[in-house]
C-alpha cells in the first residue's frame, strides 16, 4: 500500500531528496566521511553553504539590502529574538489570526510594549481581521502569513507604512511571494525546506541600526550577519537537506509552478469538503490556507475513528492540532498529487459508510 504523509511538520520530504539524503549518509567501504561528519569550516561544507545562500537569494528574489540568515531555534526563538532586537522597550503592532500569532505576541510582551492592532480571535479565527490604527513609533507590524493550525492565510501581505515582520513558517517557498518587500521574514525549515533544526531569516540590513547594545552576542542578529551564519556550529545536515530541496524546487519548475499546483489541489480538497454534508471547514473563502486544511466531521465523536480509518487506508498525519481538534491535511510542496486525490476519495467513502 502506498502511504501518503499529510504531517504539518516535520513534514514529508520530496522523494528524490530523501533518496539523495540516504545516499549521502550511506557508509562506504573506505569510510569516507559523510556530509554530517565533516567540519563546517572546511571547503566541502563551504560549497554547500555558498550554494544554499545563493539559491535562497535567487528563489526569494531578495537583493543585497537584505541579509539571509541561517539560524537555530525555530520560529519560536524568533518570536522572542525579533522584539528583543528590533522593538526593545518600544512598541510594535501585532495581528492575531490564530495560535501562532498569539505565541509571537506573548514573547513580544516580555521584550517591549506590543499592541494588538487586529484580531479575529473572537470569531474563532476563521477570517482576516480589519487593521486598526497603528501605535506611534511602531517598530514593525507582525503577522502570521499562514496560520498552520487554524488554516488561515494572507494571500497578499497586509499593507501598512511601517516595516513588515512575517512568520512565514508554513508557507515559505510554497508560491511566488514578495519577499523583497517584507522587511523581516522567518520560517523553520521543517515544512517546505527540509528537516527540523534550521530557521531562515530574511531581514533588511538597515534595521540592524535599531538593535540595542548589550544583548547576548548569540541573540544579536549582527553576530550572525557578520559570521556568515556560522557563529557556532550550524545544523549542517539540515543545511545540506535544504540545499537539496532548493535544487528540487528548481527541477520542479520553480515557485510559480509549485504555487499553481498547490492552489489547484487545495481548491479540489476545499470543493470536496464544501460539497459534503458531513465534513466542514469554517474558514472564510478569501483566506483559506493553501498549505493546511483543517476540517471537521459533523459528529465530533467521529474524529478519532476517522483518523484511524485514514491511517488504515495509508493516509498519515491527519490528526488535527490539539489546540483546535478535528483533522488537518497539510499540503506542502513535497506531497504527491495522488495524496490529495486519495484523501478526497477517503472522505467521500467515510461519509457514505460512517456518517
Ligand atoms: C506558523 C508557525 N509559526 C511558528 C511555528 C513554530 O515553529 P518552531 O517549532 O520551528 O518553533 C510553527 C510550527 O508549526 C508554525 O506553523
Amino acid at each position: 500500500m502506498t502511504l501518503f504523509n499529510f504531517s504539518a511538520g516535520p513534514a514529508a520530504l520530496p522523494r528524490p531528496v530523501r533518496e539523495r539524503l540516504a545516499e549521502a549518509l550511506k557508509a562506504d567501504a573506505q569510510g569516507t566521511p559523510s556530509v554530517a561528519e565533516i567540519s563546517h569550516r572546511g571547503p566541502r561544507f563551504a560549497a554547500i553553504a555558498e550554494e544554499l545562500i545563493a539559491r535562497l537569494r535567487s528563489l526569494t528574489g531578495v537583493g543585497e539590502t537584505q541579509e539571509v540568515l541561517l539560524l537555530h531555534g525555530g520560529a519560536n526563538l524568533q518570536f522572542a529574538w525579533l522584539p528583543m532586537n528590533l522593538a526593545a522597550g518600544g512598541t510594535a503592532a501585532y495581528v492575531l489570526t490564530g495560535h501562532w500569532g498569539e505565541k509571537a505576541l506573548a514573547e513580544a510582551e516580555r521584550a517591549g510594549r506590543p499592541e494588538v492592532v487586529a484580531s479575529s480571535k473572537d470569531g474563532g479565527y476563521v477570517d482576516l481581521p480589519a487593521l486598526g490604527p497603528l501605535p506611534a513609533d511602531c517598530a514593525y507590524l507582525h503577522y502570521t502569513g499562514n496560520e498552520t493550525i487554524h488554516g488561515v492565510q494572507y494571500m497578499t501581505p497586509p499593507e501598512v507604512n511601517v516595516p513588515l515582520a512575517a512568520d512565514l513558517s508554513s508557507e515559505f517557498l510554497s508560491r511566488p511571494y514578495p519577499y523583497s518587500e517584507i522587511d523581516f521574514a522567518y520560517a523553520g525549515a521543517q515544512k517546505n525546506l527540509g528537516i527540523a533544526g534550521l530557521t531562515v531569516v530574511l531581514v533588511r540590513r538597515d534595521l540592524f541600526e535599531r538593535i540595542p547594545d548589550g544583548l547576548p552576542k548569540y541573540l544579536d542578529y549582527r553576530t550572525w550577519a557578520s559570521s556568515d551564519s556560522m557563529y557556532n556550529t550550524p545544523c549542517t545536515l539540515a543545511w545540506y537537506v535544504a540545499l537539496e530541496v532548493l535544487r528540487w524546487i528548481e527541477q520542479m519548475g520553480g515557485l510559480a509552478v509549485l504555487g499553481e499546483r498547490n492552489s489547484a489541489r487545495a481548491g479540489c480538497l476545499y470543493a470536496a469538503i464544501d460539497k459534503s454534508d458531513f465534513w466542514s471547514n469554517p474558514v472564510a473563502r478569501r483566506c483559506r490556507s493553501v498549505m493546511n486544511v483543517p476540517f471537521f466531521p459533523a459528529d465530533e465523536r467521529l474524529t478519532m475513528p476517522a483518523v484511524a480509518a485514514a491511517e488504515a487506508a495509508g493516509l498519515m498525519g491527519l490528526k488535527g492540532h490539539r489546540a483546535l481538534g478535528g483533522l488537518r491535511a497539510s499540503l506542502y510542496n513535497a506531497l504527491d498529487d495522488d495524496a490529495v486525490e486519495n484523501l478526497i476519495d477517503f472522505l467521500g467513502e467515510f461519509e457514505r459508510t460512517r456518517a
